[in-house]
């Protein structure tokens, strides 16, 4: 099952510094966790997960029942033997992957019909088809089935410019609101009778509206459910309001559980979550702009691509320890290490469409983001987290 501890708080913010124990291992926290859709965190061996401090990885349940099957998965006891990876994840309820079908897709109040995006097959996910799924991954976390209630309704990207479509409304955010916490207590009456040993995590929805936000809270912090996450986030939705809600709901949350805030979002965003009171994220910026070589740096953002870094020495990151940056010793080049990869090299590999080029900046884009969190982990238990908060807004934005 879960425990989690409370190790150190911060008396100017929301922010704690924690440990989550889990079936396959102990979290600290706060923690990003990386995403592995598939049974993979594109590009990057589990090896180099581990050597960069990963602690937890995401799996999808969409995406792994589609394929290769729930019988393939099952036939090596679980998610965790047939990757290969011995420490814990998270999975996914499916609730999220399943609305990007956009049209493909049916709903009801018992559950989601779509057709196959691999073959056109006809399936139904539900509630309870979600905790069979995850009860067969034995993800030491599973997420409740939920709605996520997207910013637009109808067509976002014509809205936006002033087609068709709308900003969802209080009525459809609390009747999406109201369907999901149907659809948590189907998904905990489901998870008891399958007798599955790892956690379930309740997920917090209500769109932009604070009001519906709490009572999600409130009847999800009624069915005693050992971690919440909030849902709903990043979904088109202006910053401001992104922000709004971060500042709004994680402390609302029962103290002494682990939450998550999920699919957010920039170092900056994960650095104010933090500071909201969230315990865990996870997103896709860090590999996926790996893979269109935009980089994280302390620096701020670098675009391997641009010419300028066509004859530069320097690694991606002069303080960075990872693979990429600093080779197998792991010495910065700033403390005089050359054991890494030049911009210029990243930048020729890039430019001829080269298999390391996405490799090495994963390895970096993740190592930038556990290394973040592992820095505020150690500013949390010093007492220390405004000052190094505002130290690294300073460096993020003093430029590459
Ligand atoms: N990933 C990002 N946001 C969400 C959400 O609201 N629900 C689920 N299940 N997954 C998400
Ligand atoms: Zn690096």
């Amino acid at each position: 099952m879960l425990q989690f501890e409370i190790l150190a708080t911060d008396p100017t913010s929301h922010a704690r510094r924690g440990r989550l124990s889990l079936r396959h291992g102990v979290v600290q926290t706060p923690i990003f966790m990386p995403v592995g859709t598939y049974g993979t965190v594109k590009g990057v061996l589990p090896q180099s997960l581990q050597q960069m401090g990963a602690q937890i990885i995401l799996g999808n349940t969409f995406h792994l029942w589609l394929r290769p099957g729930l019988e393939v998965v099952q036939g090596f006891g679980g998610l965790h033997g047939f990757e290969n990876w011995q420490a814990p994840i998270l999975t996914d309820s499916g609730g999220f992957q399943v609305w990007s079908l956009g049209a493909m897709r049916k709903i009801s109040e018992q559950g989601v019909q779509f057709a196959s995006p691999v073959n056109g097959d006809k399936l139904f996910l539900s509630p309870e088809v979600s905790m069979q799924i995850q009860t067969v991954l034995d993800s030491d976390i599973a997420m409740q089935f939920d709605e996520c209630t997207p910013y637009w309704q109808g067509d976002g990207a014509a809205a936006a410019k002033g087609g068709s479509g709308h900003v969802t409304t209080e009525a459809e955010a609390r009747a999406s609101m109201e369907l999901s916490l149907r659809w948590a207590r189907r998904s905990q009456a489901e998870f008891a009778r399958l007798q599955n040993p790892n956690a379930l995590f309740g997920i917090v929805q209500g769109g932009m509206f604070e009001h519906l936000r709490l009572e999600s809270l409130q009847a999800l912090v009624d069915l005693d459910l050992p971690g919440y996450a909030i849902g709903g986030v990043s979904v088109g939705e202006p910053k401001e309001l992104m922000r709004q809600i971060m500042a709004h709901t994680p402390h609302r949350l029962p103290a002494h559980k682990p939450r998550y805030l999920m699919g957010v979002g920039t170092p900056e965003d994960l650095v104010q979550g933090v500071a909201d009171g969230v315990d865990m994220f996870d997103c896709v910026m860090p590999t996926r702009n790996a893979r269109n070589g935009t980089l994280f740096t302390r620096y701020g953002d670098l675009k391997i691509r641009n010419a300028r870094h066509r004859h530069d020495p320097q690694p991606i990151d002069p303080s960075c320890s990872c693979t990429a940056c600093a080779g197998p010793e792991g010495v910065p080049w700033e403390q005089g290490g050359r054991g890494g990869f030049s911009r210029a090299y990243l930048h020729h590999l890039e430019r001829c469409g080269e298999m390391l080029a996405p490799m090495l900046a994963s390895i970096h884009n993740l190592h930038y983001y556990l290394n973040l969190m592992r820095e505020l982990r150690a500013a949390l238990e010093a007492g220390a987290f405004a000052a190094w908060r505002a130290r690294f807004a300073v460096e993020r934005s003093r430029g590459v």
